[in-house]
């Protein structure tokens, strides 16, 4: 079995650069996993119709069925502790709670969490909820989804019955999850739900995610024990420079109001980076009167998402934060992004630097590759493991620069459904075959163990 070349010392050694109360576990999101589409009056989700566009989704596949993790949710829970995770991010699907979005509330989506969560802590595992993982119920949809103002309210009410139901157990909230694709993806080029393609509307929808955050903030604090830290995921990259040319300095202070700035720049400074605007020819979003006070509420935390970075060149910018396996010398994961671990360092600074976050949790760091089940029981992945090595290894270097992380999570714990990838795209810790929803840990499963073993070890001295 592959367990990476690291030596228990060296693991041992990168341990302990993180504090004792470090958490890490692994994250995954609802309509990724769960299946069970149509049971125990769960809602339709805009990810429950556009999935079933022709064109859409990699194969035709669909998240009917993904990991079944609806059902094996005890099982999946077992998993997590016996591979050692001391924390779990996973996301609700707001149209179990609310199958139209708003009014009559299924307590049977609530049970179903509420059972998750216990199951959990029984296993000392600490819960951290994502109450929006993309998927939004249809109902709201037909009525203009994030393009309409009162989406933002319904969000609102929505965080506060789940937060009556769970608030008293959680490790923590997240608001929303990476509203930039939501925004962008799912509004601006349409490759996510719903599928609209008009960059105007990503402005809109945009500013009514951010207003959702800051209008659920109140609501989830009085709601839920004294002291539960709140917090917003965003899929940051770093923007680098591939020359230094005059106009490559323009296209990267494009690139970076895009990417980075466009949500992060509201939430810590109460404005938009005019940048964004300028370099794409669109017009501010409806701002109302205070809506940007809302927007920029003091959080617990800022979760980071982080996969890779982007290079930029002069001429037209990027459109997406990703990059096109091109570069002589890097190397790529299967979903062709560059494995560029030391950005990850230099965000996590920046986020401490300029924009003073008080707290950083990684929410999702991970990668796919081309897995294989060999035989009955191992799956060989020494890419991803070295993937994982490396970055925690960056996080241990901005920690060690004072940047304040205290948590990590891989993306993902099981393979599962990678949007419009479909099941193409195989991001887990844990293989799952899916013909028959076995779940085997991979080798990397297997080298994140023994590093947790290695921080208890680093830290009961
Ligand atoms: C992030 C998403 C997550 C997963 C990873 C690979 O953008 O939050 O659901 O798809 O990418």
């Amino acid at each position: 079995m592959h367990m990476g070349n690291q030596t228990e010392e060296e693991l041992q050694q990168l341990a302990a650069v993180f504090p004792a109360k470090f958490v890490w576990g692994a994250a995954t999101a609802s309509y990724q996993i769960e299946g069970a589409a149509h049971e125990d009056g769960r809602g339709l989700s805009i990810w429950d119709r556009f999935a079933t566009i022709p064109g859409k989704v990699q194969r035709g596949e669909t998240g009917d069925i993904a990991t079944d993790h609806y059902h094996h949710m005890h099982e999946d829970v077992e998993l997590m502790a016996s591979l050692g995770l001391k924390a779990y991010r996973f996301s609700i699907a707001w149209p179990r709670i609310l199958p139209e979005g708003r009014g009559t509330i299924n307590t049977r989506g609530l049970d179903f969490y509420e059972r998750l969560v216990d199951a959990l802590l029984a296993k000392g595992i600490s819960p951290f909820a994502t109450l929006y993982h993309w998927d939004l119920p249809v109902a709201l949809q037909d009525q203009g989804g994030w393009l309409e103002r009162s989406t933002a309210y319904a969000f609102a009410d929505y965080a506060e019955i789940v937060a009556r139901r769970l608030g008293d157990r959680l490790s923590g909230w997240i608001t929303q999850n990476e509203p930039w694709c939501a925004a962008f993806l799912g509004y601006g080029i349409g490759v996510h739900a719903p599928g609209l393609e008009d960059q105007q509307a990503a402005i809109t929808a945009g500013h009514h995610l951010l207003l959702s955050h800051g209008l659920a903030i109140p609501r989830l604090r009085a709601a839920s024990k004294a002291g539960t830290p709140i917090g917003i995921t965003l899929n940051l990259s770093p923007i680098y420079a591939a020359d230094d040319a005059a106009e490559t300095r323009q296209a990267f202070e494009n690139a970076d109001a895009f990417s980075n700035r466009w949500f992060l720049d509201p939430l810590y400074r109460g404005s938009y980076p005019e940048e964004l605007f300028r370099a794409r020819g669109l017009a501010h979003p409806p701002i109302q009167a205070g809506d940007m006070e809302i927007i920029a509420t003091p959080t617990d935390f800022l979760g980071v998402n982080y996969y890779s970075r982007t290079l930029v060149a002069g001429g037209p910018e990027q459109k997406e934060p990703t990059n096109k396996p091109t570069l002589p010398g890097a190397e790529y994961t299967d979903m062709g992004w560059e494995i560029f671990p030391q950005g990850l360092t230099n965000l996590l600074l920046r986020l401490h630097n300029e924009y003073h976050v008080p707290s950083l949790y990684v929410t999702e760091n991970g990668a796919a590759f081309k897995d294989h089940l060999n035989g009955d029981s191992v799956v060989s992945d020494p890419q991803r493991l070295d993937y994982l090595y490396k970055h925690i290894k960056a996080i241990g270097k901005a920690v060690a620069q004072g940047a304040p992380v205290h948590g990590y999570f891989v993306w993902s714990l099981l393979d599962n459904f990678e949007w419009a990838e479909g099941y193409s795209k195989r991001f887990g810790i844990v293989y799952v075959d899916y013909p028959t929803q076995r779940r085997i840990v991979k080798d990397s499963g297997h080298w994140y163990t023994a590093f947790l073993k290695a921080f208890e070890q680093a830290h009961s001295r």
